[in-house]
């Protein structure tokens, strides 16, 4: 197919009252790169630039610690809870928008998911449960993960009001709002999650229960963010469980949903396998679901890079927009190929090893642009 035929995919597109050039948007990528102090560099800069001007009208930007304590997963992690941070993100999002672009920023705590937090903190949890599998070597860990502490009444609060304060410093460094990180089996994905939460006050229990702390932390951040955008990302699937499904099927998707649009949601990110891919035989995505449900803007992901897949989100009304990953690594310039024509550089695994930093794959772009 020619650019033209993916006319559709270049259409602007709007979430809130925030506009975009596009339905190209670049999904969250923890990218281990910023210093040890938790603050994006220049290479950070460059690096988010490099979407804007390549022709992706939205950019999400990586998992993102909310406090000086329990949620930062990994040291290089960059965060959002000093003004040094909020300096070192202010220069990515200076850069962002001078080359035409939108971004938002992932906030992100990483519960019992713990690989090596720097501030001493131990791994919180809704409930002293192991995870499962091993620290991921790509974050620097090896070895099992530790039992985290359940969190107490007290503990809750100050995450939601780290969370709150988190989103008030992404507008202060100049981002167009906040994305809550609710998916892959991090915190929130904790509390929603029946085997890891095993609470018997009102944040665990039924469905509504394990919902509580993931729709107020959405309220702290909307409100936060004043009248910037904010949104969720949510998945069924975890780093730590990939076949996982939510137990109630539809009916439990259509209550998430209907539960975070109610909280405040501005748009509803699914992270999956294959965007497009049917759930729980009713015919439709799971971003379709929430489509349906909550009539809010929907981002779907999952195997997007390739331009008839995500038009055909678009035109099944499964989504309003396509959120690219790993293709994204592949090629800064994606969008703009497609429009051109042209034919992206294809992702290579090899382009985030040994680990997913910036350098690996700057390394590898050197070593394989020259031939
Ligand atoms: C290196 C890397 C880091 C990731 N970090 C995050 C993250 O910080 N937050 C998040 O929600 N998802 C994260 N993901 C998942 C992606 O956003 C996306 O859901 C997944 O890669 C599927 O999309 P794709 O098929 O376009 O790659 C990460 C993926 C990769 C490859």
């Amino acid at each position: 197919m020619s650019g033209q035929d993916y006319a559709r995919l270049f259409e602007p597109g709007a979430i809130a009252g925030m506009t975009l050039a596009n339905r190209y948007v670049v999904a969250p990528m923890a990218r281990i790169s910023a210093d040890e102090n938790g603050v994006p560099g220049a290479d950070m800069r460059d690096y988010y630039a490099a979407f804007a001007g390549g022709g992706f009208g939205l950019i999400i930007a990586e998992g993102t610690y909310t406090d000086l304590a329990s949620s930062q997963c990994f040291p290089t992690q960059p965060g959002i809870a000093n003004q040094a941070q909020i300096d070192g993100w202010r220069r990515v999002t200076d850069a962002v928008h001078e080359a035409g672009g939108k971004i938002l920023l992932q906030l992100m705590h990483t519960g019992a998911l713990l690989t090596n937090n720097t501030f001493g903190a131990p791994p919180l949890a809704p409930s002293a449960v192991l995870p499962q599998g091993g620290k991921p070597p790509r974050f620097g860990g090896s070895g099992a993960y530790a039992v985290p502490e359940e969190l107490s009444r007290d503990g809750i609060q100050v995450i939601i009001d780290s969370h709150g304060e988190a989103a008030a410093n992404a507008i202060s460094a100049g981002f167009d709002g906040a994305e809550v990180h609710n998916a892959n089996g991090y915190l929130l994905d904790e509390f929603l999650t029946d085997y890891t939460n095993l609470r018997d006050d009102d944040f665990g229990g039924n469905l509504e229960s394990r919902l509580r702390l993931p729709t107020e932390i959405m309220q702290a951040v909307k409100s936060a963010v004043g009248g910037g955008v904010a949104g969720v990302r949510l998945s069924q699937s975890k780093v730590n469980n990939f076949e996982h499904e939510w137990p109630g099927g539809a009916d439990d998707a259509r209550a998430i949903f209907a539960a975070e649009a109610k909280a405040g949601a501005d748009y509803i990110h699914l992270a999956t396998r294959r965007g497009g891919a049917e759930v729980f035989g009713v015919g439709r995505s799971l971003a379709g679901l929430a489509r349906d449900v909550t009539g809010l803007p929907v981002i779907a992901c999952g195997n997007l890079e390739d331009p008839d897949q995500a038009l055909d989100i678009l035109v099944r009304g499964d989504g309003d927009f396509a959120a690219v990953a790993k293709g994204a690594v592949g090629d800064p310039a994606l969008p703009n190929k497609i429009a051109a024509g042209e034919t992206p550089r294809p992702f290579a695994p090899e382009m985030l090893m040994p680990i997913a930093t910036l350098e690996s794959t700057n390394q590898w772009m050197a070593a394989n642009e020259a031939g």
